[in-house]
């Protein structure tokens, strides 16, 4: 076999990145370089031939590892140039072992173990040969219709941009060359999250002050902590869509981040310019999407029949070609495939391996959020309790609590509450189980019969409810956030035999529960929590472990309070208790001025049910003494601010404490509360502990009305607590170092 002009350059021996990726290119005809920029999905009809004749640069969903490798072969060896393939694959939250959804994980507010979550999903599926992830989604998502939300990491850009970049790290580990780091993907760059009226796919309309100060901020921290990738957005932004926003992917990503990774475009979303009616045919959107910088098309071909074209008529130049081509090349090269691409099938290791599942227990447990729990029901005591009634269509399922984005599982070892309560509690506790619905959606009662029968008998009901896989995610998105089907008539049938409830819900995001929630005693919110939920949940239930889960997003009573967020702004007219005003108690032909003009709704209180940053625990915990070191801080320099933590219950656990700062005037008006700051802090029973957080006035910045990003001088408050809706406050101020 003729060696091919890679097999030329490793043999070379050691050249630098810039001298590979050169004297590969200079050795490229047009139609191999476009062949790099185009991905092709592995059901494509052509692929083999295509690769052969070097006119796939990546390719999409192969995860065999015996076809990965005879694809690479067919790239490395029987191509002309040899250059290895990129095989990419959607590896969001695990990939055979199940971590939470993003947004469980979030909840978990640690970046330790989103680090670790993310590691694990890349030894697994580099094990398969896959070496790029399009992962993390880092879109800020504060509308819960949109079914994306559970793939995100929140509402907040400072705990999206903190986890983010964790996940980063645990995929493209310490070398992206070593065997099992893959190449990681921020995506959807940018603002996708602001779908209009949470329908995905939806137009966004984001001011630009907005988009910095909001929606960018994860993508920024994420490119200086190395992404290798970036994903361009679906969606349309301000009228332009993002695949051909020059705008956002040149002047911001390109010369004001000076970021030189590679940038994908989404699903077909080049030819997609030509159906948002940007574009009046497919050459046009290969020229504008080619412009704006993507450097690799997804699944289409518009590239591929159109650049050969546009470079003929100089409309591209060869230049921008060959700088977007050496982008696919350096990551080629960085991710070692030049060396080898070959995955050693004899040489992996179990992937359900006691360590991998348990640090899935371990998220899982940690993403529950305790919503409720009144009179201390939780934990369960299974020496105190001699039966219990499991009920609910999710009790059973080990499928559905793994949620979205699931491919690759090994649906198999997913184990789900039923049979973990039962492994738990053994023959000391009389455990009955009915479905009460078939699944989360359905809408026929005859199963209540039989729910009821085995509520009324038992100590205790254990409901396990919330919402199938399928109905978060992509192009998953509901109108109506509430537990679907009748599983709120199950509830109410259950409260009406009088045996307590301990509600479980499995969701992909936020649910509406303000009916359902006088008629249960507590309220475990488990997300999709992944091949461990049952296990995680019911030690959690049984005071094994101790719930410490926070909210990564706000919870809305109902969906007309959408979009809620606890980063407001505060208005000229802000609601509040003292002006609230019930519809009930409106007086027929009341004056128009009497309704206190706040900015309200009239039919349902301003603030949410539950705020970001919400989670209870078995124990309890006292903030006291917050402080400051200094009651004026020089620009450049950091403050300190501080408040004793106490652990006044009996039980010993973990709090998440959270900084939240609020700039009291700025050039242009700030958020009611920012979040600065956390840290996960372990306590025994009785244990105090002062915490502190360090802010340097750099982190004190936005973008202001220039679109610079700058630090204002001026008053600030600080509040450490237990969530954001926490009061306990000092001032500080930012004063310039001359002052
Ligand atoms: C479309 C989705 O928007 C994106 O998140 C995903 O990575 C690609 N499809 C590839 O499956």
């Amino acid at each position: 076999m003729p060696v091919n002009i890679c097999q030329q350059l490793n043999n070379a021996n050691d050249l630098d990145k810039a001298s590979y990726v050169s004297s590969l290119l200079s050795q490229m005809t047009l139609k191999e370089k476009i062949g790099q920029m185009s991905q092709f999905n592995n059901d494509d009809d052509n692929l083999e031939r295509s690769i052969k004749m070097g006119n796939v640069g990546s390719v999409i969903n192969e995860v065999n590892i015996d076809t990965i490798n005879k694809l690479q072969s067919i790239a490395t060896q029987e191509s002309r140039l040899g250059i290895p393939l990129l095989i990419g694959r959607d590896v969001i939250h695990g990939f055979n072992v199940i971590f939470p959804i993003p947004l469980g994980q979030a909840a978990a507010w640690s970046t330790e173990l989103v680090e670790t979550c993310a590691k694990i999903a890349a030894i697994e599926s580099s094990n398969n040969g896959i070496n790029w992830t399009f992962a993390p989604m880092i879109d800020i998502s504060r509308d819960p219709r949109w079914g994306r939300i559970a793939e995100s990491l929140g509402e907040d850009p400072y705990l999206c941009s903190a986890l983010g970049v964790a996940m980063v790290k645990g995929f493209q580990g310490k070398n992206l060359s070593d065997n099992t780091s893959i190449a990681a993907c921020a995506k959807h760059f940018a603002g996708y999250g602001a779908s209009e009226s949470g329908r995905d796919y939806n137009t966004t309309n984001i001011p630009e002050n907005e988009l910095r100060n909001v929606y960018l901020p994860p993508f920024k921290a994420v490119a200086d902590a190395g992404v290798s990738t970036f994903m361009a957005s679906f969606s349309d932004l301000n009228g332009v869509p993002v695949t051909g926003n020059s705008w956002l992917l040149n002047d911001i990503l390109r010369d004001e981040w000076s970021y030189n990774g590679l940038v994908v475009s989404d699903w077909e979303s080049i030819p997609q310019l030509v159906t948002h009616g940007f574009c009046e045919d497919e050459k046009f959107a290969a020229f504008e999407a080619c412009h704006a910088g993507i450097d690799m098309e997804m699944a289409s071909k518009t590239y591929a029949v159109n650049l050969p074209l546009l470079i003929q008529e100089s409309k591209i130049s060869i230049k921008q070609i060959d700088t977007m081509v050496s982008r696919l090349l350096a990551l080629k090269f960085d991710l070692g495939l030049f060396k080898n691409s070959f995955t050693d099938p004899n040489n992996r290791e179990e992937h359900l391996n006691n360590a991998h599942l348990s640090i899935a227990k371990e998220a899982a447990s940690k993403s529950c959020v305790l919503l409720k729990n009144n009179n201390q029901i939780l934990p369960l005591c299974k020496t105190k309790i001699s039966s219990m009634a499991v009920i609910g269509p999710l009790a059973d399922d080990g499928y559905e609590q793994l949620g979205t984005w699931v491919f690759d599982a090994n649906i198999d070892s997913s184990i789900a509450c039923l049979q973990a309560i039962k492994n738990y509690v053994g023959d000391l506790v009389d455990v009955n189980y009915a479905k009460g619905l078939n699944t989360s959606r359905s809408n026929n009662q005859e199963g209540f019969k039989e729910a009821t029968k085995i509520a009324l008998t038992a100590d205790v009901a254990v409901m396990i409810v919330g919402e199938e896989a399928i109905l978060s995610g992509e192009a998953h998105c509901r109108s109506s956030i509430n537990l679907p089907g009748c599983q709120e008539q199950l509830i109410d049938a259950i409260y009406k035999t009088g045996t307590p409830i301990v509600l479980v819900i499995m969701a992909g995001r936020p649910i509406t529960l303000e009916k359902v929630l006088p008629n249960v005693d507590a309220v475990l919110f488990a997300w999709h929590p992944g091949t461990m939920g049952g296990p995680a949940i019911t030690e959690l239930l049984f005071g094994e472990a101790c719930p410490s889960g926070k909210l990564p997003v706000t919870f809305p009573r109902n969906v007309g309070q959408i979009p809620l967020y606890y980063g407001q702004k505060n208005t000229g007219r802000p609601a509040s208790d003292a002006t609230f005003v019930d519809i009930n108690s409106i007086e027929v032909r009341a004056p128009q001025t009497s309704l206190g003009m706040t900015s309200t709704h009239l039919d349902t209180h301003f603030s949410p049910l539950f705020p970001f940053g919400f989670g209870l625990s078995y124990t309890q915990f006292e903030y006291t003494n917050i402080n400051v070191n200094m009651h004026s801080v020089s620009m450049g320099e950091s403050v300190e601010i501080s408040a004793t933590l106490c652990n006044i219950g009996k039980i010993d656990a973990e709090e998440i404490v959270q900084l939240y700062i609020r700039d009291l005037v700025g050039s242009v008006t700030r958020p009611v509360k920012e979040l600065k700051g956390f840290q996960r802090i372990y306590l025994s029973a009785g244990q105090s502990k002062n915490v502190v957080f360090n802010v340097h006035t750099d982190e004190l910045a936005f973008y202001n009305r220039q679109m610079k990003l700058n630090t204002e001088p001026g008053l600030f408050n600080a509040w450490i607590g237990s969530n954001s809706a926490t009061e306990l406050k000092v001032g500080f101020g930012v004063i310039l170092a001359s002052e």
